[in-house]
């Protein structure tokens, strides 16, 4: 695997802290890492934002459950010299009996392909041996009645019977009753108008340039019909399931916060019914068929802000840049305090009943949802894992107090629809090993030879009962980020993507970089993020200590620190670095059936476009990670979705570099010079028909 590294790559030319340019900045996350840090806590959060009642008697509880909780994680993690908890994670560096990873050359099962090296083509660059297709483009009609795509003449109307803009997370479902079928869900994360309207003005959007944009967000269920024997996948247009949502559709408040009068607006006296969901970025698809799509940017959306929440989510004081609060006046907080709560939220979809409306989920937490990914406990309850995008901010868990109930029947259907609004919202708190004056911020592993240590899960709230003294429980849900900075929660790397192992149940959090670790007045770099300047990320695994998760304590372990291989900070699970490909800022997750995590990057900080890496977190190989596709300029790599027979990956916003417009494209990609740039989902399979990596 020689000349795979990034030397002969000149740098890319990036001023943008986050690795991105800053056309995607502006789009995406509202310029979120030129802003300031919302979390300025010192995790006793100064607490007169929040004109919370509560009584000496529900404070009392309140405390008392954190201290019993803080003393069974204590407990739990005192075991003797158990210091990577493998208790939830039996594998360990071993074999798991009935798939024995070959140690080869060829790699691990699932990963045996020829790398592909850092580049910078305007194309997705694959394997060799495996073939592509495009799926869906932005603007392919896929209701009834929708147009062809026609970027000079598009309408809102059209828009909204059409494949949305810039898709992250990505779903494949299966399909009863319809051969060759799944059901792919996708999330239309965010849209940049400059590569959408021929002589766009920010300044002076149209109304009719708006609306169309409202109706590029949101999400998309698109049936999708395999090809026999290759991994090509293609859209059944107008199928009975396929289905658009957008920024102004209905969506239901479900939970202990539904109905709260933080929720409530003009339009909707209730707090129960919002309109739209907005920069849907990661999600995650649930054991009982259903998906959920976090709410990520959402504060870039809404003008005039004023109070101490808006500040702590980031929502700015003056006009937005896509200047919606013009169009609608619930965009503008001056005139709707309440509108920006109604977003933040985990949004769970049904695709297979077309009729549903879809749920904000309030017992999950409102913050910049990256993604939501549950597995269940082993008597069948749901834990859900989800992180916070923001330099210093959080991970969480969710478990359920509620059991899924097998079988497809409409009463364990409706059942499974209320898994997700009882149970407790935890915040994590991590500890390291290993003494604090080890990590001076240059990522030198330490004597002990890892970055690892325990960790707990501190209760915030349950059922509508608060945990987090000042704090109500209508509070604890809308102002999460609060109730984390009043518990004293560990300030991450901007945590993205959480998956668990299938297969050995860990837990691996992406946390994808954050370049003001360290600077003056801003937290330094400890054991779990033992960078400062930190420019390329990390991923942290995470065993539960218990044999069932829904206990309190947790050990964790870096596996990943990424960058190029030559750079001495990086750790590649103890695996040998000139055998692995380089890799930076980690974002999406997903696992293979064969155990092998596979990663996509948002703004790789090497001199390569962004890319999809596969590593297996098992066996011999444990850490050796691989690229398996890059993709065009300007793009962020999403999905990714991964099946025996193919790979899907979301080409996200390819094109968008400082100073391209429709008329200057920065790329010509998927459909040539001339063309307009389309963001578009990409299927990869093997041209011989076998599986994927084997
Ligand atoms: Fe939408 Fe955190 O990336
Ligand atoms: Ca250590
Ligand atoms: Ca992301
Ligand atoms: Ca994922």
């Amino acid at each position: 695997m020689e000349g795979i590294h990034v030397r002969n790559l000149l740098p890319l030319i990036s001023s943008h802290p986050g690795g991105r340019s800053g056309l995607t900045c502006r789009y995406r996350c509202g310029d979120a890492c030129f802003q300031e840090i919302p979390n300025t806590s010192d995790n006793e959060y100064a607490g007169d934002v929040i004109a919370g009642a509560l009584s000496r008697r529900s404070m009392m509880r309140a405390a008392a459950v954190v201290t019993v909780a803080a003393a069974a994680g204590t407990a739990a993690l005192a075991g003797p010299a158990a210091p990577q908890a493998e208790a939830a994670a039996p594998a360990g560096p071993g074999r798991t009996p009935n798939h024995p990873d070959k140690p080869s050359g060829a790699g691990a099962r699932g990963l045996r392909f020829a790398p592909v090296a850092p580049n910078r083509n305007d194309k997705v660059t694959i394997p060799e041996g495996y073939e592509q297709n495009i799926v869906l483009r932005w603007g392919e009609p896929i209701l009834r009645g929708a147009p062809a795509f026609d970027p000079d003449r598009q309408t809102a109307k059209a828009q909204a019977g059409q494949f949305g803009y810039n898709v992250d997370f990505l779903s494949l479902l299966p399909l009863r009753g319809e051969r060759g079928r799944q059901v792919l869900v996708a999330n239309h994360e965010y849209t940049d108008e400059n590569l959408m309207f021929r002589g766009y003005d920010p300044a002076n959007p149209t109304r009719e340039q708006v609306e169309i944009a409202w109706a590029a967000h949101g999400l998309s269920v698109v049936v999708v019909q395999e090809e026999h024997r290759t991994g090509r996948l293609g859209a059944v247009g107008r199928h009975p399931l396929n289905r658009r949502l957008t920024a102004t559709s209905e969506f239901q408040v479900t939970g202990p916060a539904a109905g709260s009068p933080l929720l409530r607006t003009s339009a909707d006296p209730s707090g129960r019914k919002v309109l739209g969901t907005l920069n849907n970025c990661a999600g995650g698809t649930t054991p009982w068929g259903t998906t959920l799509h976090g709410e990520e940017n959402f504060n870039q959306y809404f003008a005039n802000g004023s109070s101490a929440t808006d500040k702590r989510y980031g929502i700015g004081s003056s006009t937005t840049e896509r200047k919606w609060e013009r169009f609608d006046k619930r965009f503008d907080v001056a005139q709707e305090p309440n509108e920006p709560h109604r977003h933040g939220w985990v949004v769970e979809l049904d695709p297979f009943d077309p009729d549903s409306t879809p749920r904000k989920r309030t017992a999950l937490g409102r913050f910049k949802h990256e993604a939501a990914q549950p597995r269940l406990t082993s008597d069948g309850r749901p834990v859900v894992y989800m992180g916070d995008d923001e330099r210093f901010d959080y991970f969480y868990k969710f478990v359920s107090s509620k059991r899924m109930k097998k079988g497809n029947s409409r009463a364990a259907r409706e059942h499974n629809l209320t898994l997700l609004d009882e149970g407790t919202l935890y915040v994590a708190k991590l500890t390291g090993d290993s003494p604090a004056a080890e990590f001076d911020g240059t990522g030198k592993l330490p004597s002990d030879g890892e970055f690892d240590g325990s960790g707990v899960w501190i209760p915030l709230a349950t059922d509508g009962v608060s945990h987090v003294p000042g704090m109500t429980a209508e509070e604890v849900y809308v102002f999460t980020r609060l109730a984390g900075d009043k518990v004293g929660a560990t300030k991450m790397d901007r945590p993205e993507d959480v998956e668990p192992s299938p297969r050995t149940g860990r837990v691996y959090v992406a946390l994808t970089n954050n370049t003001d670790r360290g600077k003056a007045g801003k937290p330094g770099a400890d054991e779990a993020n033992p960078r400062n300047l930190n420019k390329h990320g990390q991923i942290l695994e995470l065993a539960e200590h218990w044999d069932d998760p829904a206990g309190d304590g947790f050990a964790w372990r870096l596996f990943l620190v990424a960058g190029d291989p030559n750079d001495p900070s990086t750790y590649f699970a103890g695996f040998p670095k000139e055998k692995v490909s380089p890799i930076s800022c980690p974002d999406n997750v997903a696992f293979d059936d064969h155990g092998n995590l596979w990663i996509s990057t948002d703004g790789n900080q090497l001199g390569s476009h962004d890319g999809l890496f596969g590593v297996a977190t098992q066996g011999e190989l444990r850490g050796e990670l691989k690229q398996f596709l890059t993709v065009p300029t300007g793009a962020e790599t999403c999905g990714p979705v991964i099946q025996d027979r193919r790979v899907l990956v979301a080409v996200q916003h390819p094109g968008e570099v400082d100073g391209a417009t429709v008329d200057k494209p920065a790329s010509s990609w998927p459909d040539g010079p001339g063309k307009i740039v389309r963001p578009s989902v990409v299927a990869v399979w093997r041209k011989d028909g076998r599986d994927i990596g084997v």
